[in-house]
């Protein structure tokens, strides 16, 4: 835990860190997304972390969906990683907004044909009437799209959080947890120990 202390920068910190947990959890990437609507009811769901772009979180989504309701409206969110196998859980809080297009394009494109099917079909968080429906809306775009390549819908793409700040926690023996919190200041991050 050293690594921290000296760290002055939490965004390496957490790359060295989530590049660890990958070797030892095949979902070190899950991580819950925090949102509020704009009269302040919270809601939490897992995404999928995509890595770290100009210093933010990623991760993708439909804008339409409930959580990109929330975000659109307010845009502050907060992120919880847990990697038991390093007894390790990473939390960070900061305004979300979405990706450049074009990496969202990118993305997109890099799915597999039937993913981006589903993603072009999916409604994302409104009611459904019956699974069919859906299946239906899928087997239509197959045909549209039959010969050609499939663009990203406009209402689905990637999301950057860029943090405020972030919280490293190890589990300690007899509960004497380490806690590091890393603050953003007008040039650089402050960091402080907190009591478990
Ligand atoms: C392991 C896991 C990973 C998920 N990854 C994503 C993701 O990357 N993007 C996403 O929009 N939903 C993802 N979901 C689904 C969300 O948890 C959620 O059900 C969905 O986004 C709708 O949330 P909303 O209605 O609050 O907008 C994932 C769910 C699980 C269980």
């Amino acid at each position: 835990m050293s690594a921290f202390v000296a760290d002055t920068d939490p965004l390496a910190a957490f790359e060295q860190w989530f590049a660890r947990a990958q070797l030892s959890n095949a979902a070190a990437d899950i991580v819950a997304l925090a949102t509020a609507s704009a009269d302040k009811v919270p809601a939490v769901r897992f995404v999928n972390y995509k890595g770290m772009y100009a210093g933010a979180f990623t991760f993708y989504t439909n804008y339409e969906s409930r959580k990109g309701g929330h975000l659109a409206l307010n845009p502050r969110a907060a992120l919880a990683f847990h990697w038991p196998q390093l007894k390790m859980q990473v939390t960070a809080e900061g305004d979300c907004r979405p990706l450049p297009p074009d990496r969202s394009d990118a993305y997109f494109a890099s799915r597999e044909r039937e993913v981006q099917l589903t993603t072009c079909a999916s409604r994302q968080s409104r009611t459904l009437d019956s699974f069919d429906t859906f299946e239906r809306r899928i087997e239509a775009l197959r045909i549209e799209y039959a010969e050609r390549e499939i663009p990203r819908p406009p209402s689905w793409g990637g999301m950057m959080l860029t943090p405020s700040r972030i919280e490293f926690r190890i589990s300690g023996e007899h509960r004497r947890h380490r806690r590091w919190l890393y603050e953003r200041k007008t040039s650089g991050w402050a960091m402080s120990e907190l009591y478990p």
